[in-house]
């Protein structure tokens, strides 16, 4: 696969020169003119690289070192080439002080540049990769400790409360194929497109998601389960369709929140893999307190970090007998949020189709998973945040 080099450099000689360069090794080249137009090229694109000079108007090249540096999420590294005026040491020290990886004097020599470029790529090969994923949205799983425990409600409602009060976009993915119920709980006709309209196009690509998707009136995007179960297999687990699906859907919006079916099956276990959070809903009651143990272990197997999982106890205030005190210390995990009971609250937006985040956002269910959305979405800097930066001040 080629890499993706950003070039920022104001001279369009200097920037032809580099391109000319590096594209001659095979890498794809993305130009900025200056030092603003590259911070947003950086947060847009995620590039595998970065080659910039020192001298551009405004911020300088050493600058915009500092400020990616800065924006960067943690665990992350765009490796960069700074080209500079002079070969002292002064300016190498000052570039490498700024976060830059490697320091080139003017005149450039094609393969010096050339060998330090491809020297750079291979030292930070891994974290490139997880630098792009971040670009991206997030795909956020919920995952039902049984049957019943309110795993549907609180993924639809943290869908709805992180677009409406934390103004994400949001695609919503039923991802119980067989006997997906969100056209219930969004008052959505059976004649509504579906995932299988995704499935049997000619290929699975963000034009063709584009068309499945069905607004909400409350701003999210949804991706509806087929209308009947029988028409479940046409989503093939063999092919990862829906793996494939959230993939591309990971491009478009900031969040992916997708409702896992119980069972494990491959489509379940494929999104598990690819989530960056992975919330288990259970309530304060043996069955679920075993359950979310099996959960752990299938996790550890399919090698899913720990900092990854999430565990919210829902109807937290019901009587069970069994406190979430006890429940973390049998689980030895933490409880990350609790989310109160209330049943008249919950049924009745569930019998009207309309989501109490969307219909009711002031009452204490909705504040109690509004805190679950915040939560989710302070995890780090989100690709919108990127989008957005700015130098601060005025050059
Ligand atoms: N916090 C809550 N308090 C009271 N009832 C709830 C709560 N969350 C969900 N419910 C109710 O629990 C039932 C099951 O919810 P659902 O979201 O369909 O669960 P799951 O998707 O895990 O099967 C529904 O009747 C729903 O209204
Ligand atoms: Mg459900």
């Amino acid at each position: 696969m080629p890499s993706r080099v950003l070039v920022v450099a104001a001279q369009p000689a200097i920037q032809l020169q580099i391109g000319n360069m590096l594209r001659r090794d095979g890498h794809d080249i993305v130009v900025a003119g200056d030092a603003q137009d590259g911070l947003r090229h950086w947060a847009a694109d995620r590039p595998d690289l970065i080659a910039l000079d020192d001298d551009l108007p405004g911020p300088s090249g050493v600058e915009l070192v500092a400020r990616i540096r800065q924006a960067e999420p943690a665990g992350t590294h765009t490796p960069i080439v700074l080209i500079g005026g002079g070969n002292d040491v002064d300016a190498k020290v000052r570039a490498l002080r700024a976060g830059a990886d490697d320091y080139l004097g003017k005149p450039v020599h094609p393969q010096e540049l050339s060998a330090r470029v491809r020297g750079l790529l291979a030292r930070f090969a891994r974290p490139q990769i997880s630098a792009r994923r971040q670009a991206f949205g997030r795909i956020h799983a919920y995952y039902g400790a049984k049957g019943g425990v309110g795993t549907t409600t609180i993924a639809i409602n943290t869908a709805i409360g992180l677009h409406r009060e934390l103004k994400r976009s949001v695609a919503l993915v039923d991802g119980n194929l067989q006997f997906g119920d969100h056209r219930v709980f969004l008052d959505m006709g059976v004649d509504q497109r579906s995932i299988i309209d995704a499935v049997t196009a000619t290929g699975v690509d963000a034009e063709v998601i584009r068309k499945v998707m069905v607004r909400h009136d409350s701003g999210i995007d949804l991706l509806l389960a087929p209308p009947t179960p029988e028409q479940a297999e046409l989503v093939s687990g063999e092919q990862h369709h829906l793996l494939r699906i959230v993939e591309v859907l990971r491009t478009m919006y900031d969040y992916v929140v997708v409702d896992l079916d119980k069972r494990l099956d491959d489509h379940t276990l494929d999104v598990i893999g690819a989530a960056d959070r992975l919330v288990v809903v259970m309530t304060a009651d043996l069955s679920c307190i075993k359950n979310v143990r099996l959960v752990f272990e299938t996790m550890a197997q399919l090698a899913v970090p720990d900092e990854r999982l999430m565990l919210v106890l829902n109807r937290a205030n019901a009587f069970t007998g069994i406190s979430a005190k006890s429940v973390e210390s049998v689980l030895k995990t933490q409880i990350a949020h609790q989310i109160i009971n209330d049943y008249r609250s919950a049924i009745s937006s569930l019998n009207s189709g309309a989501p109490f985040m969307a219909n009711k956002p002031d009452s204490a269910l909705s504040r109690a998973v509004m805190e679950l959305a915040r939560l989710v979405d302070q995890q780090a800097t989100s690709s919108a945040e990127l989008r957005e930066l700015e130098f601060a001040g005025t050059y």
